[in-house]
């Protein structure tokens, strides 16, 4: 009987340090105590959820620059110049001649072109005195001033009211 309980203990102990000497075998990993690590990948995690969780754009929208038009159609060659001579009166009297308040500035724009024609002549005589315009028309020939007056009298403004 005392044999049997040597053995069987003999038995138990050597299961025993084999066992002991497999877990020693086995790696020790910290890598589930590395909290930086985990929390990286929590990171790494949530950054992937929340790109899946984005709506997704079809398709880039198409920047769409939309180029205003001439407002008058420049088809003649008086018209063209004209165009070009009134770039210096839109300060004072709108792109679309439709004048300001701040520069008391009349609307032009539609205005007939024999009146336009007629009140910058006699701006240039001094018959109709306008200190303010002067140095933007005292050197306009007859024919600049018919172009301007022309171009002036095909700005939409007036048209628009
Ligand atoms: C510095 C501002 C200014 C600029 C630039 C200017 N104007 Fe004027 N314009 C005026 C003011 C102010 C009047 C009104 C004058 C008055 O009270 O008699 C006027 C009046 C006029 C009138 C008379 C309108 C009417 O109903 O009797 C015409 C036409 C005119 N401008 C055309 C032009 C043209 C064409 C240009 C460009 C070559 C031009 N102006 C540039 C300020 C300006």
């Amino acid at each position: 009987m005392a044999r049997l309980i040597y053995f069987l203990a003999f038995v138990i102990g050597l299961v025993l340090v084999m066992n002991i000497s497999k877990y020693q075998k086995q790696e020790v990993s910290n890598e589930k105590f590395d909290f930086k690590k985990v929390a990286e990948a929590n990171l790494k995690k949530k950054k992937e959820i929340e790109e899946l969780l984005k709506p997704k754009v079809e398709e880039k929208q198409e920047v769409v620059v939309v180029k205003e038009g001439p407002l008058v159609e420049l088809t003649t060659p008086q018209l063209q110049a004209g165009h070009d001579l009134y770039k210096k009166c839109i300060a004072c009297h709108g792109k679309r001649g439709e004048g300001k308040k701040g520069q008391k500035a009349p609307a032009i724009g539609g205005q007939f072109d024999w009146y336009i024609n007629k009140q910058i002549t006699a701006m240039q005589t001094g018959e109709r005195v306008n200190k303010v315009m002067m140095p933007y028309i005292s050197r306009l020939s007859p024919e600049d001033v018919a172009n301007l007056s022309t171009y002036i009298s095909k700005l939409p403004h007036m048209g628009q009211k």
